[in-house]
């Protein structure tokens, strides 16, 4: 089974992408699945106009990846850009999607709602992202549920083409694990970089974060319930089962405050990730070897994109 997803570099990778979405991942990638992970920096481009930025980012990206647990000789990572056919796909994909299933996106009404400028990129960009899984053969795509619709519209355009040209695409499914439980952010609500709650994986601002982490004015002396705060919630994703009952019993017990609490969930998030930045930091010293990782990657998923493409073009009449 062929697994892909995309992520946009758009900004810092945070808590809620760990342990929501990157984690089950490397656990598939421990399955021996194939995976396919790309850097979606065209469709970046949507709402990133700072050349400079979306560079810096898409390479923030790979390192992130690959520090936390992606296997590059395992799993096949790539920059959209790298795969240019990505582009001619979306265009043939374009040319047999009704105007109606776009405006119909949330996605897109979401973007216009938040004053975003209405452009042609934004409203085609379920056609790209399209066109990112179709040429792959996805079988499998790993998404949060805020794409599901994008899923469907990939779905559509599948079905279309291979009415009208013969069946040549897969149609893929969207892979959303129930058990992937929504990451509190320091203010109790979802962890999204949108409400600016987000805890970073990397960054120095994580020690202020996590002991800003907001929490009711209940006194040190008081019994309190652990379930529904955000300290023993995220306590939950880094700790073992016995640190987490040991977290809990303290609560209830009362004596127990909001600062130690917080201190052992720093100490518990540099157990995890102090190796995964040491790898980080390695990594990044040397531009050139990321460089071949992502190059590798790109021929990789050409190579996987060239027999369908060759159908393809030859289906539409090239
Ligand atoms: P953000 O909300 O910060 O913009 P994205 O929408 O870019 O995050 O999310 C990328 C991936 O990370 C998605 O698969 C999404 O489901 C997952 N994710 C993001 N935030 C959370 C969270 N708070 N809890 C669980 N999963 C999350
Ligand atoms: N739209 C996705 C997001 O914002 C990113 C993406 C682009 C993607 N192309 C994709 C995800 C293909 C999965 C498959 O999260």
């Amino acid at each position: 089974m062929r697994i892909l997803t995309g992520i946009q570099p758009s900004g810092k990778l945070h808590w809620g992408n760990y342990f929501g979405a990157m984690k089950s991942m490397f656990d598939l990638q421990a399955k021996g699945e194939e995976m396919f992970m790309f850097i979606a920096n065209f469709h970046a481009m949507t709402t990133v106009r700072d050349g400079k930025a979306l560079r810096e980012a898409t390479r923030e990206l790979a390192l992130d990846y690959l520090a936390c647990g992606l296997d590059h000789e395992k799993s096949v990572m790539y920059r959209q850009s790298d795969v240019p056919e990505v582009q001619e796909l979306a265009w043939y994909l374009s040319c047999l999607t009704p105007m109606g299933l776009l405006e119909r996106c949330h996605s897109y009404k979401d973007k216009m709602a938040h004053g975003f400028e209405a452009t042609h990129g934004l409203f085609a960009y379920p056609v790209l992202m399209a066109a990112d899984i179709l040429i792959m053969n996805a079988d499998l795509v790993p998404v949060g549920k805020d794409q599901k619709q994008h899923l469907e519209v990939t779905r559509d355009l599948a079905q279309k083409f291979n009415n009208a040209y013969g069946e040549i695409f897969k149609l893929p499914d969207a892979y959303i694990p129930e058990s992937v439980s929504t990451i509190p952010g320091t203010d109790g609500q979802k962890m999204s970089k949108s409400y600016h709650n987000t805890i970073e994986l990397f960054d120095v601002s994580v020690k202020k974060k996590v002991m800003g982490i907001v929490t009711d004015s209940q006194p040190m002396e008081a019994k309190k319930e652990p379930n529904g705060n955000s300290i023993y919630e995220l306590y939950k994703l880094f700790a073992t089962p016995d640190e987490v009952a040991a977290m809990a019993d303290a609560f209830r017990a009362g004596g127990y405050g909001y600062g130690t609490a917080k201190k052992e969930l720093l100490a518990a998030y540099h157990r995890l990730f102090d190796p995964f930045k040491a790898r980080r930091d390695e990594l990044a010293k040397d531009t050139d070897s990321l460089e071949d990782i992502l190059q590798a990657g790109a021929k990789r998923a050409r190579a996987a994109a060239a027999p369908i493409m060759d159908k393809v073009r030859h289906a539409v009449g090239l």
